[in-house]
């Protein structure tokens, strides 16, 4: 490959170009192209166990658990077997409970990190949360004295609400990893010491095949 090829990406008002080695402009994350504040690119997870985030890890169980209370509730209304409202009433309660330690993580790491808590999907998803863990444990109250009694009909549709917010607080956690670049540890563009901060500035490299 001769020197005239180009082989580095570079951002050009806010589009990547193609340029020549040589080129310092950093390539920014996908939505923050045109951010002329650096403090909103990447942040990576202080809550992180070898580099690994822990909430990411924690909330696949509230997730699971709390979507699941809706069809076992369906479950309890089409076959009338009180089996399915257990089901339900302990699927609520372990969703609620992994559900509020994994937002208790997340918190932490929230007011903790800069370049998270100065966005503002970090805090949507946060009153989304919020939002879901008190319909969630408002579900599980309701049914603790009977289970089979409280199904129907407030049981599901508390259900069915907890349901779409954690479709909603989900889709916008997402946003922050795969768009905002939140808890992702690229040794090229951040600096696991000073989460927030770039570090300093690095041309990316493209494949040469
Ligand atoms: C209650 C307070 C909460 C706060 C402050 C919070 C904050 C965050 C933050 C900062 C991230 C970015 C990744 C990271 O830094 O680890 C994230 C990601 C995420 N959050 Fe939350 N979160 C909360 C609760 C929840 C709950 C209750 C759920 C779901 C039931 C949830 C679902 C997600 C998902 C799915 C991701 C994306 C994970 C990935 O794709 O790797 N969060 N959250």
């Amino acid at each position: 490959m001769t020197g005239k090829q180009p082989d580095v990406a570079c951002m050009v008002r806010g589009r990547p170009r193609i340029a020549r080695r040589g080129c310092q402009t950093r390539m920014k994350p996908h939505d923050e192209q045109t951010s002329p504040d650096p403090q909103l690119e990447g942040a990576p997870s202080r809550m992180a166990v070898a580099g690994h985030p822990l909430h990411p890890m924690t909330v696949t169980f509230p997730i699971a658990f709390l979507l699941a209370a809706l069809p076992a509730d369906l479950a309890f209304l089409l076959l009338d077997d009180a089996f399915w409202a257990r089901v339900s009433l302990w699927l609520l309660g372990v969703g609620t409970f992994s559900g509020i330690a994994a937002g208790l993580i997340g918190t932490v790491e929230l007011l903790w990190v800069q370049g998270i808590r100065r966005r503002i999907t970090s805090w949507s998803h946060f009153v989304l949360a919020v939002m879901l863990l008190s319909v969630a444990f408002a579900n599980w109250m309701l049914r603790l004295p009977d289970p089979v009694v409280a199904i129907y009909p407030w049981g599901v549709y508390l259900s069915a609400l907890g349901a779409l917010l954690t479709a909603l607080a989900g889709w916008l956690g997402g946003k922050l990893v795969f768009h905002h670049q939140i808890g992702i540890w690229d040794e090229n563009e951040l600096d696991p010491k000073t989460p927030g901060q770039p570090p300093p500035t690095a041309p990316v490299r493209l494949r040469k095949h």
